[in-house]
């Protein structure tokens, strides 16, 4: 039993995951990514979903307050974000909270802490495909006239759906990217963001013009209560500012440039959500903001204000291009995870293998983007939102706890970044994480808790007896 116990909490020295860094099985992945690309990387991980569609979604709950709630949201995230930035400043390699976890925490937490972040990568992406093909089909619509039969593009019980052919396109077109390589799809990535980024200026420019302060009166009509229920539904817009810490084995210089680029990213995309969410709030009435619009909240607001379409056209234009970044940068995360997962032998080893010629891990990301085409074709995933949610903030939680638990047991390792007010910070973390996620619905937890066991099981059955550390090798 004190044996069993040894092996499920044996925690993997931070030095050996850190020499490791880069290679998998055939050859290493390239160093190639520049802080601007990294901070790219984290704010198209980011900027997406949340403040195109879930902004208009939250305003009913808060009301002009909404500004409250995102900057409530930011500061929750702001805790994790420090200590993400210390993890990955002290441990820069491609495996996140779970590698982090896996030196800090032991196996058995670092293998709970990858299973979480299938949720916030694999499932949430497949989820926020199914969003684009809803974009693509309204922008076609509103532009081109077109409508394609609704078996094709909506999952089997949705609205006559059989196969939602326009969420696998853009899972297709992200993995196709993927595989010309890291940087390549970073460059792509830098584009898409400066699209994003001056879609939402052009937006702010034109609901200022409509700007009326008499909207943001009475600020808060539903108090307290309403702001913080609003800040758990936008939390997930700030989901993503990790994803930096994906591609610690292809940055040029990680223990400068992970945590600056989580750092700048946050800071960037918070400064960008108060500024949307105060031109839109300013622009419309709160009580016509419509709480069961899928329709991009922006593209309404924008052409109300300017009095004609064109303007909401050139906002859902952005809304596809910014989902189609989330998309790209998260399928990406995913199978960096995953490739460490497999260097440690808790998963596969088909899901280290580079390809020496792209440097690319190849067959993982076919893989993963099977497996995400197939939930995005087939299930309709509005309620797995939450699910997203629930296991990025136990991940998130498990990384502040790492910071405490680093510290104290490896004072001596040289950090990229120290987060301040230490244990301040990182106790905090922890806290406001299982605050959110004690405000989550029951159901979601219950899923998250079949989840959970299912990983257990898969653990225990592949994981505990193939981990390369427990059989001695490496
Ligand atoms: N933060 C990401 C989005 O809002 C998940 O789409």
């Amino acid at each position: 039993m004190a044996s069993l116990t040894r092996r499920l909490f044996r925690t993997k020295p931070a030095e050996e995951i850190v020499a490791e860094g880069g290679r998998g099985e055939g050859g290493e992945l390239r160093r190639s990514m520049t802080l601007w690309q990294l901070t790219l990387f984290s704010v198209g991980a980011t900027l997406g979903t949340g403040i195109f569609v879930i902004l208009g979604q939250a305003v009913p709950k808060a009301g002009p307050a909404v500004l409250a709630a995102f900057l409530l949201a930011a500061v929750t995230a702001l805790f994790s974000a420090l200590s993400y930035a210390e993890l990955a400043g002290t441990i820069p390699v491609s495996g996140s909270s779970y590698s982090y976890a896996y030196a800090t925490l032991g196996e058995l937490v670092a293998w709970v802490c990858g299973w979480c972040l299938m949720l916030e990568y694999a499932v949430s992406v497949a989820a926020v495909a199914v969003g684009w093909g809803e974009y693509l089909n309204v922008f076609l619509r509103d532009l081109l006239g077109w409508t394609f039969p609704a078996a094709l593009v909506h999952s089997p019980g949705d609205r006559g759906g059989v196969v939602n052919l326009t969420a696998i396109l853009i899972v297709l077109l992200a993995t196709w990217l993927l595989l010309r390589g890291a940087s390549e799809s970073a460059g792509a990535n830098a584009v898409f963001v400066v699209v994003k980024v001056v879609v939402l200026a052009f937006f702010c420019a034109v609901a200022f013009t409509a700007f009326d302060s008499g909207n943001l009166a009475p600020f808060a009509p539903m108090g307290i209560a309403g702001v913080t229920a609003a800040a758990s539904q936008v939390f997930f817009s700030y989901i993503g500012f990790d994803a930096a810490s994906t591609a610690g084995e292809e940055a040029r210089n990680p223990r400068r440039d992970l945590p600056l680029a989580i750092m700048l990213s946050l800071g960037v995309v918070t400064l960008v959500y108060v500024l949307v969410a105060l031109a839109a709030v300013g622009a419309m009435p709160w009580r016509e903001f419509d709480p069961e619009s899928t329709e991009a909240g922006l593209a309404v607001i924008a052409k109300q204000a300017a009095g004609a379409t064109w303007p909401g056209l050139v906002i859902s234009f952005g809304a596809a291009i910014a989902i189609a970044s989330v998309v790209l940068t998260v399928l990406y995360g995913q199978t960096r995870i995953l490739f460490a997962m497999a260097r440690d032998g808790l998963i596969p080893k088909i899901f280290e293998r580079v390809s020496p010629r792209r440097r690319v891990p190849v067959a993982n990301t076919l893989i993963v983007a099977a497996f995400v085409s197939v939930l995005a074709g087939l299930i309709p995933l509005g309620q797995l939102a939450e699910a997203t949610s629930i296991g990025t903030l136990f991940a998130f939680a498990i990384v502040n706890a790492g910071v405490l638990v680093l510290r104290r047991t490896r004072p001596d390792l040289p950090r990229g970044f120290r987060t301040p007010f230490f244990p301040v910070t990182p106790i905090l973390g922890v806290v406001l994480c299982l605050v959110v996620m004690a405000g989550l619905a029951g159901v979601t937890w219950l899923a998250f808790g079949i989840w959970m066991a299912v990983g257990l099981l898969a653990y225990f059955l592949y994981g505990y007896r193939h981990s390369r550390l427990n059989q001695g090798t490496r």
